[in-house]
């Protein structure tokens, strides 16, 4: 029975969502029911980001908001606690607690399997907890198996990052990369679609440097390991997110070719285009590196569409450097990405490199970059229309009748459809495009009602 409740706020990347929903898992048996807001609740943390000084600084000014909360809570006799989770809780540690002394328990993203013990400690009156340590035993050993919450599931399969990019925090909060065996991996997946998972999107922060033991003994390389969690029996999709473009090898590329459940569509970040930029950022390739990889991936899997990570105004990007990331953006055609101006962030070399850029010079770097992506983002979605897309359907949509999917690239398709339908995939002819989101009509259900 629960009679306590926990609200989770989740800042960044899907490792954190991932993170937050086995934080609910962890909490559960303890009795914490996950809330929809914090009022009221009992414990409340927040999974926090560093990767960009924004991030980072939205977690101050939420914990300043949570005061009135934390105060009410306790005028009506009751004790919120207040964590700190995630990358800003590692990179801070005890720091955090100066800043903000409402925070009762700061813990990194390793630890939180042990998030009951330390709310426990709390409530004894044995002081603030700080847990920010990398624990020599992995916490996937701790965790409850998982269950899947809808068709969608993540499945974390790999954590830390030894790359060391030049700009970013990450090898910092996550640590060094480990990867989780394949029979524990293997096992996961077959949870997850047992409990209704339809599509697995596989997680790491370098998630294509997976290699671990396979079930009986030997390396398994990562492609080997999507071909095995391809063939599972109702499993219809395979994603995998974040990819460095270095650990693309021939095997997995081959298994672009041989395993029709990935999906033809990858995020396959780039950051920048000029080579001076890109071995300032320690990112290991070039430009051409870079574009030959997209055309093995394209030669295994010819449908294959392509996202990425942009960064504007690394220090010393010069204009023509600049116009080398538009021309990349050309080349490639990328049908979506995210872009950033780039964030000095503490203890990173770049953020001690010279020439930073003006802020002013970013702001006007993003919006070209940004009008670009936007151009080939809508060419790409009005090319949609006509055609016939498999979608899998997440949710139900705002109108009565109306479901809302996600077509293999990502691209949330509303349709009309039977509520029978949810967590399927069913074809949907895309009839109309708006902002965010493509109209369809059910194929199939085009095909029946011309046969009456
Ligand atoms: N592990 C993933 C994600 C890293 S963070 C990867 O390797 O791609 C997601 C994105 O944030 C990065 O791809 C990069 O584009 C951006 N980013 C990281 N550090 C940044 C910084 N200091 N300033 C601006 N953007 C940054
Ligand atoms: Fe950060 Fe680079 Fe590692 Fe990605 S590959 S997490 S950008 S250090
Ligand atoms: Fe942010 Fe940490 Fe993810 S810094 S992007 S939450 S790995």
């Amino acid at each position: 029975m629960s009679d306590k409740t926990v609200f989770i706020k989740t800042y960044g990347c899907q490792m954190n969502v991932y993170d937050t929903a086995r934080m609910k898992d962890v909490l559960a048996p303890f009795g914490y029911a996950a809330a929809e807001s914090p009022a009221g609740a009992d414990l409340v943390v927040l999974n926090t980001c560093h990767i960009r000084e924004k991030a980072a600084e939205k977690v101050f000014s939420d914990l300043g908001r949570l005061r009135a909360h934390h105060h009410a809570k306790a005028e009506a006799g009751g004790r919120m606690v207040v964590a700190v989770a995630g990358c800003v809780a590692q990179a801070e540690g005890e720091a955090l607690r100066a800043r903000a002394p409402i925070v009762d328990i700061v813990l990194g993203p390793q630890t939180y399997h042990r998030l009951p013990e330390m709310v426990a400690r709390v409530l004894r009156g044995a002081g603030a907890v700080f847990d920010t340590e990398f624990p020599a035993e992995p916490k996937f050993d701790h965790l409850p198996p998982p269950g899947a919450e809808g068709p969608s599931a993540f499945l974390a399969i790999q954590e830390g990052c030894d790359r060391f990019c030049t700009y970013c925090v990450v090898p910092y909060t996550r640590g060094a990369e480990y990867a989780r065996p394949a029979a524990e991996v293997i096992a996961d997946a077959r949870r997850l679609v047992e409990t209704g998972a339809r599509e697995i999107t596989l997680l790491g922060q370098n998630v294509n440097a997976w290699t671990a033991e396979g079930p009986h003994g030997g390396a398994w390389s990562f492609g080997r390991l999507l071909r095995e969690l391809a063939e599972i029996p109702g499993l219809e999709r395979l994603r995998y997110t974040t990819s460095h473009p270095q650990s693309v090898d021939a095997d997995l590329v081959a298994a672009h070719r041989d395993a029709p459940a990935l999906v033809p569509f990858l995020h396959l970040p780039v950051q920048a285009g000029a080579d001076r930029v890109l071995k300032a950022m320690n990112r290991g390739h070039t430009a051409a590196d870079y574009l030959r990889t997209v055309d093995a991936l394209k030669a295994a899997r010819p449908d294959l569409m392509l996202s990425s990570d942009f960064i504007v105004g690394f220090p010393g990007e010069t204009e023509a450097e600049f116009a080398e990331t538009l021309k990349i953006i050309d080349a490639v055609g990328f049908i979506q990405a995210f872009s950033f101006k780039y964030s000095p962030r503490p203890g990173t070399p770049a953020a001690a490199m010279p020439g930073q850029v003006a802020d002013a010079v970013k702001v006007e770097r993003l919006a070209r970059l940004q009008e670009r992506l936007a151009e080939i983002q809508t060419a790409f979605n009005r090319s949609c229309v006509g055609r016939t897309l498999p979608v899998l359907f997440e949710r139900a949509g705002r109108h009565a009748g109306q479901l809302v999917g996600r077509s293999p690239a990502m691209q949330a398709v509303h349709a009309e459809a039977p509520a029978a339908a949810m967590g399927a995939i069913r074809p949907v002819r895309i009839v109309g495009v708006g902002p965010n989101s493509l109209a369809g009509v059910l194929d199939d259900l085009g095909e029946r009602d011309a046969a009456e």
